[in-house]
């Protein structure tokens, strides 16, 4: 398949291009050439393309930026992706619209389905159901709803994690907002699988397991950079409240757990977080030349 993929200098969009590269004639459309803030960047990019499905990572994920600038938020989360939805649609191409766990209140410890009523909190949460909403006005376009994110392709919360662990400095982590992760590796095959498929509508793309928290994730990669043997012994991780984080001035939803069910059915056996968390780590440790400093 001729496959487009935006956000390709991002976490997902160059995870995708990587992986898919092996099986499908890739077509990466980086911010330089396909700018969402700009319609005629964004127009001209759609004019000279031809592919079978368009998938669509870009995005303003940075929760504070789109809090301060909320209608820039919409242009590019809502506006763009909705612009290409009817692109796509008139030419019979498939689009694969990534989204967030990030669109509901928060206030329910029970795991979110794809039917659950959003009730986002932040200007980045009401751009993204806006988007969503635009990709999905198209029968046969997929959304996939991602959290948490990490992988190789760009540092996420786990790497600062390490980094810092690594470094010898002082742990902490918010131990009171709960979700489950989606690792890139993992991610790139489930789409990969999909591709196979005619799934449409909405999906929640995480891997399973229990409930985690920034502090659990944190525990989790200091204990394995222990038993990897690049720590000496495991360092604490001091527990930070959501509310004591005072540099976040956009409002995150406090539990996001979504349930992934649909996806598993659809596809298989999802690997569970603990799993993808620990290889991703060992990855890390063993592409690690740094020796921690001594006691
Ligand atoms: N990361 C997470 O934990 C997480 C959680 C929930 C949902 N998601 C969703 O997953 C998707 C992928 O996120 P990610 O982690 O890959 O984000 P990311 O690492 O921040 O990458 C975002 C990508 O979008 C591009 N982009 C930003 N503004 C653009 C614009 N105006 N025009 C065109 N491209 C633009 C960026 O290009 P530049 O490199 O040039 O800035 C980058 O390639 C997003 O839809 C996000 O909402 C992510």
């Amino acid at each position: 398949m001729r496959i487009a993929i935006t956000g390709s200098t991002g976490r997902v969009g160059a995870a995708l291009v990587r992986h898919l590269a092996s099986q499908h004639d890739i077509i990466p459309l980086p911010r330089a050439e396909c700018d969402f803030e700009d319609s005629a960047s964004l127009q001209s990019a759609l004019d000279s393309l031809e592919c079978d499905v368009f998938i669509n990572p870009a995005a303003l994920t940075n929760l504070e930026t789109c809090e301060d600038n909320p209608r820039l938020a919409m242009r590019v989360n809502s506006a763009a992706p909705g612009k290409i939805a009817i692109w796509a649609a008139e030419r019979g191409v498939r689009m694969i619209h990534l989204s967030t766990d990030y669109l509901v209140d928060g206030e329910t410890t029970i795991p979110l389905t794809e039917t659950m009523r959003p009730a986002p909190v932040s200007a980045y949460g009401r751009s993204k159901l806006a988007g969503e909403q635009a990709v999905l006005t198209h029968p046969g376009n997929l959304v996939l709803r991602v959290a948490w994110v990490f992988g190789p392709e760009k540092p996420a919360f786990v790497d600062q994690i390490f980094d810092d662990a690594l470094a010898g400095k002082p742990l902490s982590a918010v131990a009171d907002k709960f979700s489950l992760p989606t690792c890139t590796t993992d991610l790139a095959q489930w789409i990969s699988a999909l591709l196979e498929t005619d799934a449409s509508g909405v999906l929640h793309a995480c891997n399973p397991g229990k409930a985690v928290s920034w502090h659990g994730m944190a525990e989790f990669v200091v204990r394995e950079m222990t038993a990897c043997g690049l720590l000496q012994s495991c360092p604490d991780v001091a527990e930070l409240k959501l509310d004591e984080i005072t540099f976040f001035h956009a409002r995150r939803p406090r539990f996001t757990m979504m349930d992934n069910t649909r996806l598993s059915r659809l596809i298989g056996d999802l690997r569970p977080w603990p799993e993808a968390l620990a290889e991703y780590v060992k990855y890390r440790c063993d592409s690690t030349t740094e020796i921690p400093p001594g006691p």
